[in-house]
């Protein structure tokens, strides 16, 4: 079944198929970045994991955010719930030409509302790094605040980072004026 979530620019939805995956996967585990450093990244295993679930099972998802204009892949969003079912942790990756265009806030708007209309979870949280100002700015924007920091949780390029967690509660994404209606379509 194909279904997405369309907001005023991007959609989100689930990958076609392991060619369209596989550098998303490979985005997220497999390349070192000036922020994290590399990390495990079992592709043959994902290969057999998206073949059976298409990455979306009832646990966690990865979705492909698609421009509306001309559909072209600009990255992806993710989601990870907790055990009990209460909570999720959210992920973004936009591929480089289009960061900063507000592509990420828009993908996790959308995200949150998809997880509130379709699950009965209390929390969404963002964890990132407290020097990753992109991501920072990208959470705040998309209507999350900042709960608690961790630090010397990693240790990249030299340097030891600071965990910085933001959270929404479901009564807050309600209030939301402009809540994006994530509509199957
Ligand atoms: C973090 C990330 C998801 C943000 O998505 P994005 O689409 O580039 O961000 P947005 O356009 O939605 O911008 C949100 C804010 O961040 C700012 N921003 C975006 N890229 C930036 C950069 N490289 N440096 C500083 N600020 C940046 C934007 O200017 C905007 O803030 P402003 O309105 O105050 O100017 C994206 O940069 C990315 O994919 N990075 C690599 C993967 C990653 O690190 N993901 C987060 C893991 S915790």
């Amino acid at each position: 079944m194909q279904v997405s979530w369309t907001g005023a620019r991007i959609r989100l939805r689930p990958f076609a198929d392991f060619a369209e995956y596989a550098p998303a996967f490979t985005a997220t585990f497999g390349e070192s970045t000036e922020f994290w450093g590399h990390q495990r990244c079992p592709i043959d295993k994902e290969r057999k994991r998206f073949e059976e679930t298409g990455a979306v099972d009832d646990f966690r998802g990865q979705l492909a955010v698609e421009r509306r204009d001309d559909g072209l892949v600009l990255g992806s969003m993710s989601y990870v719930l907790y055990r009990n079912g209460l909570g999720a942790n959210i992920g973004t990756i936009i591929r480089i030409p289009y960061r900063a265009q507000g592509y990420g806030v828009e993908g996790k708007r959308l995200l949150i509302s998809y997880l509130y209309q379709t699950r009965p979870l209390a929390r969404i949280e963002a964890i990132t790094l407290t020097h990753h100002r992109a991501a920072r700015r990208s959470v705040e924007l998309a209507g999350m605040r900042r709960e608690y920091v961790r630090r010397r949780c990693t240790f990249s390029q030299g340097r030891w980072g600071s965990w910085v967690a933001y959270v929404i509660f479901r009564e807050e994404w309600e209030q939301w004026p402009d809540r994006p209606d994530a509509h199957r379509a």
